[in-house]
Order: structure tokens, then C-alpha cells, then sequence
């Protein structure tokens, strides 16, 4: 049975301080749910890994980072490896963002290397994909997803793919304020499991957890998460505020 996972991406949000407190308030909040339906990840700053981690010690909430280098070690200055995010605690790592494909140049074939690397290092991965407005105008979405996870993860084998969580993201409806209706994002969600049924089989496909992420909030979570093939969601402004994102943490 796949997990459902609500995550949260802080982006470059919060000091150390602020987000030890907003981890504090997370953890807590978590901890005083009863019958917690989905795993929670608050997604962090590098600089805030080890602090959150030690506020995360002992509880439910897993620690993911935002983004890690496409090489293991070396001279590469002012980057971050894959095994230094493993070494804070961290459990996950967001890879493939729209942000870091957009105003870092991240290409499908740099994220590919550096989902070998996350994986190496122990990380599970939440990979995420989606297209721009103009793709989707265009009629081009189904083709830019499928080649962005074709050719970024497509080369795992089955046990390193059980290591994967997908998170569709249109780039359109990211901090927007617009989201895709629960049918428009359960459209693309039934395709993405489709397409993994058909490289890995239909218990992998079964089993992969597929979050929905644009300007996903209180107020439509528990649509989004109603649907057959969302599997909760990866959420940026909405987990800035604790009670915003346990809002959502309980939309199931
Ligand atoms: P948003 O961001 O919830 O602020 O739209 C989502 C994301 O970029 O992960």
C-alpha cells in the first residue's frame, strides 16, 4: 500500500531560529494528531537541517532538504553533496523543482545524476515535474512530464525506484494562488501512475506515491486529496504557517 505524504517546501524562507520554532510548532502539532492519515515532511534550508533535525528527534515528522549537488565531493565551491544532507539525519531530498529548473538551469540529464547521488547517500527522493502554461496551452504537458521522469528516473531499477515520491507541480498554479482543479490534477496524476505501470508494473505503479503541489491549501486539500490517484501534497506557502500546513496535514 503506498503512503500518503503531506510535505512542506520552505524554499528560502525562514533564519535559523524562525524555522526552529515553525519545526517546534509542526512536530508538536503533529504529535497531538490522534489518527494521523500520511506521513509529514517539513522540507528545509540546508543551513537548517541539523537545528530542525534535533527539534524533529523522537517524533513523527520527517526531515527533508530542498535540493543537493550533481557531484558526490570536491571543489565545487558553495555546493552541497548528497551524503552531507544524509549526514544531518535528513530522510528526503526535493529534487527537480520548476524553481531550480527554471532559475538554475537544472536539466533533466544534471537531475538524473543527481538522483543517483541522493539515492546512493540513503535518501528517498521527492521528484517533482510539471509543465509551464504555454506547455499546457500548447497541448505539449502530457509530453514534458513524461520526458522529464523518463529521463531523470526511468533508468532506476525496481528497488530504487521504491525510494521515489513523484510530485506534480504546473508550474502555472506554483505561489499563483491558482490551482489545478482536483480533475485537472487527477488527470495528469492517473497518467503519471499509468506510466509507471508501464515501465515497472502495476504493483510499483500501485505502491509510488504521487503528490499534487501548486498553491495547494487548507480550502482545497481534502478535494485534491479525495481523489483515487493523489496521494497528498508537496506544499510551499501554505507550510510557512503551522496551523496552515496542519490544516492541510489533516485534510485527509
Ligand atoms: P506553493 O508552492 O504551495 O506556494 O504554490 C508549491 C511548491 O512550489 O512546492
Amino acid at each position: 500500500m503506498r503512503k500518503n505524504i503531506v510535505a512542506g517546501n520552505w524554499k528560502m524562507n525562514t533564519t535559523v531560529p524562525e524555522g526552529v520554532q515553525l519545526a517546534k510548532d509542526v512536530n508538536d502539532a503533529v504529535a497531538a494528531v490522534n489518527d494521523l492519515k500520511c506521513d509529514v515532511v517539513v522540507g528545509v534550508p540546508f543551513t537548517h537541517l541539523t537545528a530542525v533535525k534535533a527539534v524533529l528527534e523522537g517524533g513523527k515528522v520527517l526531515l527533508s532538504a530542498e535540493n543537493c549537488a550533481d557531484h558526490d565531493k570536491g571543489a565545487y565551491t558553495g555546493e552541497v553533496s548528497a551524503p552531507m544532507v544524509a549526514s544531518t539525519g535528513a530522510d528526503y531530498v526535493i529534487l527537480g523543482h520548476s524553481e531550480r529548473r527554471g532559475y538554475y538551469n537544472e536539466t533533466i540529464e544534471m537531475l538524473k545524476t543527481k538522483v543517483d547521488l541522493a539515492l546512493a547517500a540513503g535518501l528517498k527522493v521527492i521528484f517533482c515535474c510539471g509543465e509551464s502554461l504555454d506547455e499546457r496551452k500548447a497541448g505539449t504537458h502530457f509530453e514534458v512530464i513524461k520526458n522529464e521522469l523518463v529521463g531523470s528516473l526511468f533508468h532506476l531499477d525496481d528497488k530504487a525506484f521504491a525510494n521515489i515520491v513523484i510530485a506534480y507541480e504546473p508550474i502555472w498554479a506554483i505561489g499563483t494562488g491558482e490551482t489545478a482543479t482536483a480533475d485537472q490534477a487527477e488527470e495528469i496524476h492517473a497518467f503519471i501512475r499509468n506510466l509507471v505501470a508501464e515501465k515497472y508494473g502495476a504493483q510499483v505503479a500501485d505502491d509510488t506515491t504521487i503528490l499534487y503541489g501548486g498553491s495547494c491549501k487548507p480550502s482545497n486539500a481534502a478535494e485534491l486529496f479525495a481523489k483515487p490517484d493523489i496521494d497528498g501534497g508537496l506544499i510551499g506557502g501554505a507550510s510557512l504557517k503551522a496551523a496552515d500546513f496542519m490544516g492541510i496535514v489533516t485534510a485527509f
